[in-house]
């Protein structure tokens, strides 16, 4: 079997389509121009280049884009006045702030002061709580993505087996959340799991998200699956220079399952979609109106 390959860079192009005839309609019929705040404190070159590409898909769709970019040793205090500033300021209807922070920032406190409505990176724990009870939330981006990506491959995903492999509070347990949400079984696998070969092979949805290489075999997967792999490790060449690699050994993977997504051009390009989704759905609650179809968990 050769699996279906997942086109993530199209979805995300589809993604951006919809939410930028939103972004029209929310400025035609409301006089309303969704806005993001994006703040960045330090200068970590991997944040920068996506700080770079939020502010020019944002712009994109037809929405405000504000880059906030602050020193590496800017204190916490004047970090919280950003925020507060940012959560009473009328024209932005969502706050990322780019992680990791520096050492001295108190990740969770700086999370935690995002007015929860305007948390379009669904961090703030009002947000975790409201998923986890099936409560109107925001949804973190990238589990948001991979569910978008199995609902259009799927349809439904009820009574479907998942394992999710990680067990972070950005990908790993949103993204079991929303498979419980949408009636799988769900299994969260993690570096202490016993005999993980056994516990992914009955699953009918892996999810790899560890930050390991190619850590998945094709042997693992039980044939015909579907396989999101949320990785993006840049490993060394035999030849020299590097390339990108996800958390799974795609072509052993892809001789196996039934579906997979490609790294890179998987769920990478729908992290950024589902924020500019998040922000619209942000923008239309915080307006009364009913968050777009399509574009919400
Ligand atoms: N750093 C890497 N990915 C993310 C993300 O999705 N949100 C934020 N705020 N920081 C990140």
């Amino acid at each position: 079997m050769s699996a279906t390959v997942i086109d993530g860079k199209a979805f995300a192009a589809k993604v951006r389509g919809q939410v930028a005839t939103h972004v029209t309609a929310l400025k035609n019929d409301h006089g309303i121009t969704p806005g993001l705040a994006v703040v960045l404190v330090g200068e970590d070159p991997a944040s920068q280049v996506y700080v770079r590409s939020k502010g020019k898909m944002t712009v994109e769709v037809g929405m405000k884009s504000v880059e906030h970019k602050l020193d590496a040793d800017t204190s916490e205090a004047d970090l919280l006045a950003l925020i507060q500033k940012l959560n009473d300021d009328a024209q932005i209807h969502g706050i990322l702030v780019q992680l990791p922070l520096p050492d001295h920032l108190d990740e969770d406190l700086v999370i935690n002061s995002i007015d929860p409505a305007k948390d379009v990176d669904g961090f703030h724990i009002s947000n975790v709580g409201l998923l986890g009870t099936g409560q109107d939330s925001m949804v973190p981006c990238t589990p948001l993505g991979c569910l978008m990506m199995l609902r259009d491959h799927h349809g439904s995903l009820s009574g479907m087996d998942a394992v999710v492999i990680g067990r972070s509070n950005i990908v790993g347990k949103p993204m079991a959340q929303l498979l419980l949400g949408d009636s799988c079984t769900v299994t969260i696998a993690h570096s202490r799991t016993k005999d993980l070969a056994e516990v992914v092979r009955r699953a009918d949805i892996v999810v790899a998200a560890v930050g390991r290489p190619q850590m998945v075999p094709g042997d693992w997967i039980k044939p015909g699956a579907t396989v999101i792999d949320v990785g993006i490790n840049r490993i060394d060449k035999p030849e020299g220079g590097t390339r990108l690699v996800g958390d799974v050994d795609y072509e052993s993977c892809a001789a196996v399952a039934g579906a997979i997504t490609p790294v890179p051009g998987g769920v990478g390009p729908m992290t950024i979609a589902c924020l500019l989704a998040n922000t619209v759905t942000a923008c239309c609650r915080a307006n009364g109106l009913p968050a777009p179809e399509g574009l919400t968990a």
